[in-house]
């Protein structure tokens, strides 16, 4: 089947969020309500606060529920909005699986694919839920965890009665690699463990028939901001129309519990404003968008690169292909003032989207030509070992913590997680002891200081 035939087909969708605030800015001339600037400053003008008739994110019933709704109908899902990105709804969605498990009067156990944003980290922290990490096979970045039926089959199998709450998988990772959602949520249906999936980058994989809903997961984080046109920090916590209803029912509550008393209304209205975008032919466009990345993969191909992901709105080069490393290819683009989503010693990712255009696609795809190509530059694969656990995150976290130099943190416990964003995915997780092999992979990425335990 066609990419264009599995996308869905969506009746032209309302905007009540847009809507209420358009009509507040002409009805009323003084506002004596939060926030302090009063709609005065260039572009503060929609930037209103839970006001009569604005309704309220985590007690929807009004113009944010309807919006919820139009978003769920183009997402074939429960959807909830978030306001403070996927970091939210993956908060949310943890809390949601240890309520579960309580309700069950089952301990909290997650079975989670180790290349985890610091958003699953923090909730593992908040909740604690026990975690039993799946490791990057061989060769493979700390960026990416290729999970495949198999594998979860094998570990579920010698889980015997003691089997984890939920698989937590994320994908696309970073570098744009997919995994086969469809076959791992049968695996884990049979089991009867959830399936959850951090989406964060791939909401527009909906209009692929690849969104992990559609694929069985119970629930997904999608940032909304990532990939389609919504301001940062627009995203979505999306349920399975099928999965237990209980998820459904306490979706909004688990946001709150992680979430501002004040989520913005410019963010909520770009998230409602999207629903009629992609509902008037915005899908359209990134599925025609994507095929002429497919074209200039192509061409990269052909002189001499190596790209990696199946993610169909991204591009990740291997930059050795070329003789390069990851931050040597950022200079080149920056040279010509191209900006990329991310690069370290063996990659370089660009996210499009349609609002890129045609000469921009042109211009990117002229300078990575223009790279003169060297002999492939082996700057050789990461491994990835175990590191030994010497309590949990969670009572990590709480201990007093000291900064020192990474270099010199031999045989110490990890306190919080050192990482920059992006990628924002923690090489070693609070309460693991520093290795050699994590010392080298810190130096590797950059990382000089650390927080360990002071004791
Ligand atoms: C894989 C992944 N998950 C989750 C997040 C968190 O998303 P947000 O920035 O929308 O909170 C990110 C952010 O970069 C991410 O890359």
């Amino acid at each position: 089947m066609s990419n264009k035939e599995k996308k869905p087909a969506y009746k032209s969708i309302n905007t009540p969020i847009c809507d209420f605030v358009e009509q507040y800015r002409s009805s009323f001339s003084a506002r004596f309500h939060m926030p302090g600037h009063k709609g005065k400053g260039n572009g503060y003008e929609n930037d209103i606060t839970e006001i009569t008739g604005a309704d309220s994110l985590y007690s929807a019933s009004g113009i944010i529920a309807e919006s919820m709704k139009n978003a769920g109908d183009i997402f074939g899902a429960d959807t909830f909005y978030s306001a403070e990105g996927s970091s939210l709804s993956i908060r949310a969605m943890v809390y949601l699986t240890c309520l579960y498990a309580k309700n069950k009067n089952k301990k909290c156990r997650i079975l989670a694919g180790r290349n985890a944003h610091k958003s699953f980290l923090s909730a593992i922290i908040l909740t604690n839920a026990e975690v039993e990490w799946i490791y990057p096979q061989d060769g493979e970045s700390y960026l990416s965890c290729s999970v495949t039926a198999e594998r979860i089959k094998e570990i579920l199998s010698s889980s015997g009665k003691d089997m984890p709450t939920a698989l937590y998988i994320t994908s696309p990772d970073y570098l744009g690699n997919t995994v086969d959602i469809s076959s791992i949520s049968a695996v884990c249906k049979n089991c009867g463990v959830l399936l959850l999936v951090d989406n964060a980058h791939g909401a527009y994989l909906r209009f692929f028939g690849r969104h992990p809903i559609e694929q069985g997961a119970d629930m997904c984080a999608d940032s909304a901001h990532k990939t389609l046109p919504v301001l940062t920090g627009g995203a979505y916590l999306h349920i399975n129309r099928a999965a237990d209803k209980f998820f459904k029912k306490n979706a909004l509550g688990a946001l709150s519990l992680f979430g501002s008393t004040s989520p913005s209304y410019l963010i909520l209205a770009s998230l409602d404003r999207a629903n009629a975008l992609i509902s008037n032919g915005y899908d359209e466009k990134i599925i025609k968008l994507c095929k002429e990345i497919d074209r200039i993969k192509q061409k990269l191909i052909s002189y001499g690169y190596k790209l990696i992901g199946d993610e169909p709105m991204k591009i990740t080069v291997c930059a050795e292909s070329v003789g390069y490393t990851g931050y040597e290819l950022n200079e080149k683009l920056l040279d010509n003032r191209l900006i990329a989503e991310f690069f370290d010693f063996n990659y370089l990712t660009l996210m499009l989207s349609p609002e890129n255009g045609s000469d921009e696609l042109a211009r990117l795809l002229s300078v990575l030509l223009s790279v003169q190509k060297k002999a492939p530059n082996i700057v050789g694969e990461e491994r990835y070992i175990k590191p030994e656990k010497a309590m949990s995150a969670r009572e990590a976290a709480f201990y007093p913590s000291v900064k020192m130099r990474a270099k010199d943190a031999l045989g110490k416990v990890l306190a919080t997680v050192s990482v920059g964003c992006p990628p924002a995915v923690p090489i070693l997780v609070s309460g693991e002891i520093v290795d050699e092999n994590a010392i080298e992979l810190f130096k590797r990425y950059g990382i000089e200081y650390i927080d360990v335990i002071d004791k």
